[in-house]
């Protein structure tokens, strides 16, 4: 076993191929560095898809993982956990919340808030109230009804009948949602700041009016929290920055630093909806998954690191104006906390890619949000020289796209 050469062919020939991953073969990460295979080292920017808010390996997450996984794995929903227990508890503490429930994934965290907010409605306004609203250029994740929900047709196109009664309007435009919500509608979905559609803020007046919607429409606002939770945006969770709290909110990604783990979050009346045998997950609340995401969780939301996260934006934030007052590439530079976009002016549009495959080459991950945005999402704790160093790489990226 440990004879076979694994090299990026081996993924052409026994991998299903929905994926496209790059050349290189990372083997070991510490904060915010990896090497690869060859011992060539890269800085990460992109964060497993802001999934590393601590960077690779960070101590209090490899310490969680050792002590639980040499206690207790693995027992199913038939019992349950101190670690499962403790992350709730501390969840609940921390948030609105008063109810939670886990699983693995942020797709999973949202079909769950999906059924919820359908049975919720069912049971408390009749069956017609069924009508999910959500925005173009949204993401949820991949099951089938997430990605309906998701605000892009190509992914849930080609699939067979789509779940029924879902429906999309613009982000940020409130007449376009006013004239489509009724009594009808159960639920409306959000993401607090859209990031695979491309790191779109929301208005604050929108948020705050789509809340209004919901409450006289009887319509639960769900807030997709999966990419802006736990820190990212600077904030525990995006809501508590924008002033308006939902009535369900899904986490993932961030919430275990790198261990698989999703949550719904719900207030007790809410969740009196998922009744037993409503729905579940034979992972969900796993020990091992819980007892790192504890310790992910304790880490964030000290507010040293919070704080730290609104100082590394501004660090990234003139970094990347001064990069682009000599290239003159980006049209913009936005988002919140560690989630930020450059957008390609008119010259470079849809050529996003060719700056991530640049800085590839300059031993620096960076990701994109569409054709058309880079994105970085990296580790909340990310260092100022790590930062430094990561931008000087990133100014090479975009001097090779720019010279050609
Ligand atoms: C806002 C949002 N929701 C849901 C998901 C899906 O999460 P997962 O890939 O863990 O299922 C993502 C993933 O990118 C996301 O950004």
């Amino acid at each position: 076993m440990s004879d076979m050469a694994v090299t990026r062919e081996l993924f052409d020939q026994v991998m299903v191929p929905n994926y496209a991953p790059a050349q290189v073969i990372p083997v070991r990460g510490q904060g915010a560095r990896l090497w690869d295979q060859q011992g060539r080292e890269y800085i990460d920017f992109a964060g497993g898809i802001a999934v590393n808010c601590l960077g690779h390996c960070h101590p209090a997450l490899v310490s969680a993982l050792k002590e639980q996984g040499e206690k207790l794995w693995h027992l199913s929903n038939v019992m349950t956990n101190e670690p499962a227990l403790r992350l709730a508890k501390k969840l609940v503490d921390a948030t609105f919340a008063e109810k939670v429930y886990f699983c693995n994934s942020g797709a999973e965290a949202n079909e769950a808030a999906l059924k919820l907010a359908r049975r919720y409605a069912i049971d408390n306004f009749g069956p017609e109230k069924t009508q999910i609203i959500a925005f173009t250029q949204g993401f949820h994740g991949r099951t089938f009804f997430t990605v309906t929900v998701g605000g892009q047709a190509a992914y849930s196109d080609g699939f067979g009948p789509k779940p029924a009664d879902v429906d999309h309007v613009p982000y940020n435009d409130l007449a376009a949602l006013k004239a489509l919500i009724s009594d009808r509608t159960c639920a409306v979905v959000m993401e607090p700041l859209q990031g695979e559609g491309g790191i779109i803020s929301p208005e604050p007046a929108f948020v705050q009016a789509v809340r209004e919607l919901c409450d006289q429409h009887n319509a639960l606002l769900v807030f997709d929290e999966v990419q802006t939770g736990v820190g990212r945006t600077g904030a525990l969770y995006a809501y508590m920055d924008l002033g308006v709290t939902p009535d369900i909110l899904t986490s993932a990604k961030a919430l275990g630093g790198g261990f698989p783990i999703g949550a719904m979050l719900t207030t007790t009346r809410i969740a009196a909806a998922l009744k037993v045998g409503t729905h579940g997950s034979t992972y969900g609340g796993n020990p091992l998954a819980c007892a790192v995401a504890e310790a992910a969780f304790d880490t964030v939301k000290d507010p040293a690191v919070l704080n730290g996260v609104k100082e590394r934006e501004t660090w990234y934030r003139e970094g990347l104006e001064a990069i682009n007052a000599k290239y003159g590439c980006f049209g913009q530079i936005r988002g919140k906390g560690l989630l930020l976009g450059c957008v390609m002016n008119e010259q470079y549009q849809g050529r996003a890619r060719d700056f991530l495959l640049a800085a590839m080459e300059e031993q620096l991950m960076v990701l994109i949000a569409g054709a058309n945005v880079v994105r970085f999402a990296p580790s909340l704790v990310i260092t100022k020289e790590e930062v430094a160093e990561g931008l000087a790489r990133f100014e090479r990226a975009v001097a090779r796209v720019v010279n050609g």
